[in-house]
């Protein structure tokens, strides 16, 4: 580490003449005495409030933490707007908007008079599309993200968000729940702010960035409305300004190694399998080489220690109690399994960060010796003729007994096309099939969504089955469950094989082998490829074509091809 003597801010308010002025001048309107422009480090607070994103919305209070910490610290907050990000009511996917907010986010970085920034998030799109953007600036960055909601209570129960709705689904479906008692629960499964409150996708990536180091210790599960949250968007605050005056950047921190930590830690808590395609992308902008197999081959030896839902039993909440993620990460280090001289926003190793942190509760953070389920459970990464590059399955998620399976495909080239029949008792399906679900990748949809594990045939329901095989080259919500082969590579509107099944073919899943096989000869998927016609563009402007242009399969992350790597915060001209 280095001493940081020359802020780039000075730039702008250190200049002399005419440009100084306009800078200076135009921020007094805000209010702000002159001391604000003595050589102070200026923060950048990037958050991602809306009312649009109900996850984040209270973020604003958050940020007011933050600027004390960095008012105390003797640096200048400034809190600026990056594109917000609900994942419950963007169309077609809050997915297809990951790489702008990184984009948006990454040029307000670099183009401001900003020395670091603390960057808060909540919502499951905002924690890597934040993250991608402070890689790429690479500027001093702190995490702040917004906390998961309080545990949701129905009926004298826990109900976790989203893995409860599925569940909700299916009883109405089946005549175990009325319509009346899914509206009532409505209310009783999101009742305080933050972001969804089982291992989801949210509260995965809150962890990952706990895990690399880019956020404070703890932070990562204090539940939204706890005074600790606050606590630690204050400390944050603090932080920023010593690791401007430190120049410690993300790219010193989000090593290989910490990548390495972050993926062990997503086996030993369940995660959400969005945490594959997030960590490739970050990664990408920084240049660490991570690929798809490293996820297998890292998660192999990690036990899950985390008893949450959808894999288990327990809420955020009950986690947070319990000693939140730093228990887990000293469980992994005590086993071997965590490079703990990893750099971290502390200053710190993330070792010596979690040295001595306790667990309350042995229920809920189980230990390696005595793990919630054993090594080799977490996210497997399946090859075959039918995933060429690769597709991943979270198999503590699926049945047992269908990790190895054969059976012959029920193909359908969208979720609305199968939701239109999936009611008929007379669809020809049975608990062997195999459905398979296409043309939802990153452009055949457009944006990967989270539809892969579609609701079974009724038919089926009726008759007490609660899981069959499903292939599908989109996402899974990381609050659902089911025994669900995800992020098919390629996909099939750029052409994979998974174009070419037809409904009848046989299809082997092999779990424990790490196989996806359509037993279907070579010669006659090449006779389907030759008829095969890829899908008109989904758009003729904007943002939507410019994604489905450029944007890489899900292997490599599902960024731009354009926006991997870094530009660094270096702007050469002055602003005119
Ligand atoms: Fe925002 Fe789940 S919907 S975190």
């Amino acid at each position: 580490m280095t001493t940081n003597s020359g802020l780039r801010s000075r730039q702008w308010f250190g200049a002399t003449g005419r440009a100084g002025m306009g800078h200076r001048s135009w921020m007094r309107s805000q209010g702000f005495t002159p001391e604000v422009f003595d050589g102070r480090p200026v923060i950048g607070i990037a958050t991602t409030w809306s009312e649009l994103a109900p996850c984040n919305v209270h973020l604003h209070r958050v940020a007011e933490s933050v600027k004390r910490g960095v008012w105390q610290a003797g640096g200048f907050p400034l809190e600026f707007p990056a594109m917000a990000l609900g994942e419950t009511l963007l169309r077609p996917t809050a997915m297809l908007y990951r790489n702008l907010l990184a984009m948006e986010a990454e040029e307000l970085m670099r183009a401001n008079p900003l020395d670091g920034v603390v960057l808060l998030s909540g919502c499951d799109k905002t924690t890597p599309g934040l993250l991608m953007a402070a890689a790429s600036v690479d500027l001093p960055a702190v995490m702040v993200t917004g906390g998961p909601m309080l545990s949701g209570k129905y009926q004298g129960t826990d109900v976790g968000s989203g893995t409860a709705v599925w569940r909700f689904e299916e009883d109405l479906v089946a005549g175990r729940m009325t319509q009346e008692e899914c509206a009532f629960a409505e209310g009783c499964m999101a009742r305080s702010n933050g972001h969804c409150m089982t291992m989801g996708t949210a509260s995965t990536m809150a962890s990952m960035a706990e895990a690399l180091g880019m956020q404070l210790p703890y932070s990562a599960t204090w539940p939204a409305v706890d005074a600790r949250r606050y606590e630690t968007a204050q400390r944050a605050g603090q932080v920023i300004v010593g690791l401007v005056q430190q120049d410690l950047r993300p790219s010193a921190v989000m090593t290989r190694a910490a990548f390495e930590n972050a993926i062990r830690v997503n086996a030993a808590i369940g995660g959400s399998t969005n945490a594959v395609i997030h960590l490739l992308a970050i990664a990408g902008r920084l240049g660490v080489p991570l690929t798809l197999d490293d996820f297998d081959v890292l998660a192999r030896d990690v036990p899950t220690l985390v008893n949450l839902q959808p894999s288990g039993k327990y809420l955020m909440e009950d986690f947070c109690y319990a000693g939140g993620l730093p228990a887990v990460i000293r469980e992994l280090d005590e086993a071997g399994l965590l490079h703990s001289g990893a750099l971290t926003v502390t200053g710190a190793g993330i070792g010596a960060n979690v040295a001595g942190a306790p667990c309350w509760n042995r229920e809920v953070i189980q230990t390696v010796a005595d793990p919630f389920q054993p090594a080799g459970t977490g996210t497997a990464v399946l090859r075959g003729n039918l995933a060429p590059d690769g597709a991943v399955i979270k198999q503590s998620a699926s049945s047992p007994h269908l990790l190895k399976h054969r059976g012959r495909a029920l193909v359908f080239d969208s979720p609305t096309d199968y939701y239109a029949v999936s009611n008929d008792p007379e669809l020809d399906v049975d608990e062997d099939t195999v459905l398979v679900i296409r043309y939802c990748g990153p452009r055949g949809y457009p944006g990967m969504p989270e539809v892969s594990n579609v609701a079974l045939p009724k038919k089926l329901l009726l008759r007490g089955v609660r899981d069959m095989v499903r292939i599908c080259d989109g996402r899974m919500s990381g609050t659902a469950y089911g025994t669900v082969v995800l992020h098919v590579a390629p996909e099939a509107a750029a052409g994979g094989p998974l174009a070419l099944v037809r409904t009848g073919d046989w299809i082997t899943l092999d779990v424990p082998g790490r196989m996806l096989t359509l037993e279907v000869a070579d010669d006659e998927l090449a006779r389907r490829r030759a008829g095969w016609q890829p899908p008109a563009p989904p758009a003729s402007r904007g943002w939507t074509r410019l994604y489905t242009e450029r944007v890489l399969q899900a292997d490599a992350g599902a960024d731009l091809d354009f926006l991997v790597g870094a530009s660094g915060h270096e702007v050469p001209r002055d602003s005119h």
